[in-house]
């Protein structure tokens, strides 16, 4: 395989409601890679429209997840932040994986089952398409690291599955070419930390999500502290005292997410939390979760707050990382077409 630099991208939906579960799965992990790697943060918002968008709804949801990345830490400048229908490369390298990746691959993708239930003739073509977009999105930059929550984790071994028969496929065409054995790198997922799967605070079996009906199940990343606080005191709970050691969290689901979210706010461990708090009761533990999840919220949704206020200075922030993006891309889809044989000028 032909030497890759190594790279960082991933990508948030502009679909509302960026939770807690967001922050802790990924854009905390965003924030961290930066010091290590290049790193490529998208708004996807051709992700979004695989669902219903209100337009102004998206346009707006569009920047605030912009301004939860920087208000989290990530810089723009040395990095790129941009949304993704801004580069069309993303769409041209989707629709040649379309012609690459197989229907049951795409058959066996559980998001996509879930997401579609028993609905399944009424749903956008888009929304099964949706990972040959997302191994477009990552491969057009030939990205060696992808941070994301553990649910996206079918969709990154997808990618490697396309990325390897476009490889295998294409093989005489790329050494011919002079790209060696392989044009796309096989990309590392990076799911790591002790809050991966962040649970829904009022169910512990479901996972935290932006379309949950009840604005309790999440803390969002705009709540003040108030409601941090409504959220936190109500969340479920067992009726037993924390337990001593992290084993003990087994089968205590609502537990072991709020120890889980602890620990990640504090970049600890789950045990080093139940260091402190094992043995004790829940509404001690509650209230130190609220006061931490309140200093390190707070400021977020304040800067959140700050830069939504100057919407012309988020687009141009958008603007130049779609420029800065789209070189990379040009080179790639330059790259495919010669490889699959398209006459280009
Ligand atoms: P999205 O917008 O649903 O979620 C953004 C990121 O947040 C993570 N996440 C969670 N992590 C922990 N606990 C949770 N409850 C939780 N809920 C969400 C997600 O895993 C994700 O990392 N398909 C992607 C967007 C995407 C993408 C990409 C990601 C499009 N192209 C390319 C990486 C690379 C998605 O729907 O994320």
């Amino acid at each position: 395989m032909a030497a890759v630099a190594e790279r960082v991208f991933s990508g948030v939906q502009p679909t509302g409601n960026l939770h807690l579960g967001n922050y802790l799965g990924a854009i905390k992990r965003f924030v961290e890679l930066q010091e290590r790697f290049d790193c490529i943060y998208c708004v996807v918002d051709l992700h979004a429209i695989t669902v219903w968008q209100e337009p102004e709804e998206l346009k707006r949801h569009t920047r605030e997840v912009t301004a939860a990345f920087i208000a989290c830490g990530i810089d723009p400048k040395k990095h790129i932040v941009f949304n993704q229908s801004q580069v069309s490369g993303h769409a041209e390298l989707a629709w040649i994986f379309n012609c690459v990746a197989r229907m049951g691959w795409l058959n066996r993708m559980t998001q996509f089952k879930e997401k579609a239930g028993k609905d399944r003739e009424n749903v956008s073509v888009g929304l099964f398409a949706y990972p040959d977009l997302m191994a477009a999105d990552i491969l057009l930059y030939r990205a060696t690291h992808v941070p994301v929550g553990e649910d996206q984790k079918q969709h990154l071994e997808l990618t490697r599955d396309i990325a390897q028969k476009f490889n295998t496929d294409f093989g005489p065409s790329l050494s011919g070419l002079g790209f060696g054995e392989g044009y796309f790198p096989l990309t590392e997922p990076v799911i790591a930390g002790p809050a991966t799967r962040v649970m829904s605070l009022r169910d512990g079996s479901k996972k935290m999500s932006k379309s949950d009906a009840s604005d309790f199940s999440r803390i969002n990343l705009t709540d003040d502290a108030e409601a941090i606080a409504g959220k936190v005191r109500r969340a479920k709970t067992d009726p037993e005292p924390l337990p001593s050691e992290e084993a003990g969290l087994k089968e205590r689901p609502e537990a072991d997410n709020l120890v889980g979210i602890y620990a990640a706010l504090l970049d600890g461990t789950k045990q080093s939390v139940l260091d402190q708090f094992g043995g004790g009761q829940f509404s001690t533990f509650k209230g130190a979760l609220v006061d931490l999840a309140v200093e390190k919220l707070s400021p977020i949704a304040g800067e959140m707050k700050r830069l939504m206020a100057d919407v012309s200075a988020i687009d141009a922030i958008l603007a130049d990382g779609a420029d800065r993006a789209r070189v990379i891309a040009d080179k790639t889809i330059a790259d495919v077409k010669d490889i699959v044989g398209m006459v280009r000028r």
